[in-house]
């Protein structure tokens, strides 16, 4: 037990954040914190996902997460940005090289429109989390919280944290109100900043104590909770390591990928959202660095240039008689080279923690015997 997990509730400090409903209760219903990231779904889809996790997840508390768009954007919904034809027509011809075929016309397929991360209606989506009560934390993915976030959730009783990748901006989140910091490494799979877990962990506990922080980038195993823990660490934060569970909602490529990439096979690339985010390499990421390649546009830009993209290369990618699968990736860290196969994700989190309390322990002997 420990300060944090007192705190909501749980057994282990784990934290085990998901876009699938599936991992999310699994890990809050084993004695983790499961937290569902929402930014790609309407209030409405949200509503349906909390219930489902409340009915699934042997009332254990979970989390919620979000990409929060500043306030007063001039580029709320319905907004979508110009689009350079540049970049219209490299990608274009980057699917057309690959063989990646449009969606049939006239099906649910084709009409699907972006509502990525940085667009939606947060206020309304917020109401939903606050009829939800075992929903307990409200995470912000980009760092501090739009004004009046923190303030109301405090007011709902629920605990809000941020991510951090620099010091400076985890001292920000504080200022704002924000209760816990998610120090984020840039062996993180997803957006990340350039520091690595190992020496930002410390810098920024050291810069916001006593707020508590988490540990996030790279964590995946007992050893690695044991070393973020020594970096002053309230509990991990982890993402990578769900990705190839039975809970999982990844396509079956996608987690054949990941548990075949070693740790070498991941790169930061501005080309899915526009902000650098680690994914699995792919000719996808290596098309967007190669020689007279446009820059990808700022976020939100990329992600509606790439989103349609992104599908069809999904879709073609079980197609083994396109190049969809050489196209195909998705966020993932460092870590995923340590995963070689797929697991329950109540096994993996059971074995995280067995194998941190070994660890902890043999610690602990080889001080005294020394
Ligand atoms: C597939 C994937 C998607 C992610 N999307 C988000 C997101 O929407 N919001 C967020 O706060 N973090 C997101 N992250 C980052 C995680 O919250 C977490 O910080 C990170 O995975 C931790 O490092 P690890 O990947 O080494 O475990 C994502 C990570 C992955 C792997």
């Amino acid at each position: 037990m420990t300060d944090i997990a007192r705190l909501f509730g749980i057994e282990f400090p784990v934290f085990a954040f998901s876009h699938c409903r599936d991992v999310v209760a699994a890990v809050s219903g084993t004695g983790g914190l499961g937290v569902f990231g929402a930014s790609v779904f309407t209030p409405e889809e949200i509503e349906i996902e909390l219930d489902w996790i409340d009915r699934h997840s042997h009332g254990g508390p979970y989390g919620i997460d979000f990409a929060f768009p500043p306030r007063a954007t001039d580029s709320g919904p319905g907004a979508e940005p110009d689009l350079p034809a540049q970049h219209r027509a490299f990608v274009a011809d980057l699917l057309n090289r690959y063989g990646v075929a449009e969606f049939p016309a006239g099906t649910d397929e084709e009409r699907a429109t972006y509502r990525g991360v940085d667009f939606g209606d947060y206020d309304e989506a917020l109401e939903v989390v606050y009829r939800h009560p075992n929903c307990r934390l409200v995470v912000s993915a980009l760092g501090t919280p739009p004004s009046g976030v923190v303030e109301r959730a405090h007011a709902e009783g629920r605990l809000v944290a941020a991510l951090a990748g620099k010091p400076e901006h985890a001292v920000r989140s504080v200022a704002a109100g924000v209760d816990i910091i998610v120090a984020q490494g840039s062996e993180a799979g997803g957006h990340a900043g350039s520091v690595s877990t190992m020496v930002l962990a410390p810098q920024v506990v050291d810069a916001v104590a006593p707020t508590p922080v988490l540990v996030a980038g790279g964590i995946a195993s007992g050893r690695q909770m044991a070393a973020a823990m020594a970096l002053g660490g309230a509990g991990v934060w982890t993402g990578s390591m769900w990705l190839a569970t039975e809970e999982s909602d990844l396509s079956p490529e996608m987690v054949q990928k990941i548990v075949t990439a070693d740790s070498w096979q991941t790169v930061q690339t501005r080309s899915i959202t526009g902000k650098p985010c680690r994914v699995v390499r792919s000719a996808w990421s290596d098309a967007w660095e190669a020689e007279g390649s446009p820059k990808p546009l700022p976020m939100p830009a990329q992600g509606f240039l790439v989103e349609d993209a992104m599908r069809r290369i999904e879709r073609a990618s079980r197609d083994r008689d396109t190049g969809g699968l050489e196209l195909l990736t998705c966020p993932a860290g460092q870590v995923i080279g340590q995963l070689t196969k797929v697991s329950k994700a109540s096994r993996l989190l059971l074995d995280m923690v067995e194998e941190y309390i070994e660890c902890v322990e043999d610690l602990e002997r080889r001080l005294v015997a020394e």
